[in-house]
């Protein structure tokens, strides 16, 4: 049976907390290791700043979109903005390519997102927003 979670928020960068907390919490009941749950919040807390920083250059009137689903042993997370979006995906997910050095921002966001996850798909359209989809299949802790 499928579990799912739907959750809209503002676009503030206070918010990560909660958002990071609040789906590594949903994800629970599935008993992953504490690196699971870990590795959970690294990604969804990278997506979400993505979206605020990025997406909407820190606007706070935007909102961010948070879907999770948990099926089985698998997980997907989704975050979405109708923010600016990203005009080449496959530059903007090489390691160490940011287009704000100047905030200290290393570009591993993306990179992080891939190796903690099974899977990653970015769909984004300029000026429309962008969409990160994940999907892990998560370890139970008596099996890991
Ligand atoms: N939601 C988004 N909307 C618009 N642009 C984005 C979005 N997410 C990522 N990008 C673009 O992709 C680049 C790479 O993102 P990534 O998360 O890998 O690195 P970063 O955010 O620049 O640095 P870091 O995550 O290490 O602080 C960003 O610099 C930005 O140009
Ligand atoms: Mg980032």
């Amino acid at each position: 049976m499928k579990n799912e979670l739907k959750m809209t928020i503002s676009a503030d960068i206070a918010n990560d907390s909660f958002v990071r907390s609040s789906v590594a919490a949903f994800c629970l009941p599935l008993d992953p290791t504490l690196d699971g749950i870990e590795d959970i919040k690294t990604v969804v807390s990278e997506a979400f700043t993505n979206s605020v920083v990025h997406g909407y250059d820190n606007d706070k009137s935007k909102k961010v979109d948070l879907y999770v689903c948990l099926e089985g042993c698998q997980l997907e997370i989704i975050v979405e903005d109708r923010g600016c979006g990203i005009a080449d995906v496959d530059k903007a997910m090489q390691p160490f390519f940011t287009t704000k050095p100047e905030q200290e921002r290393s570009g591993m966001g993306f990179t992080l997102m891939s190796t903690f996850m099974d899977g990653i798909k970015v769909t984004s359209e300029v000026g429309k927003g962008t969409r990160v989809c994940m999907t892990k299949k998560i370890v139970e802790a008596k099996h890991a």
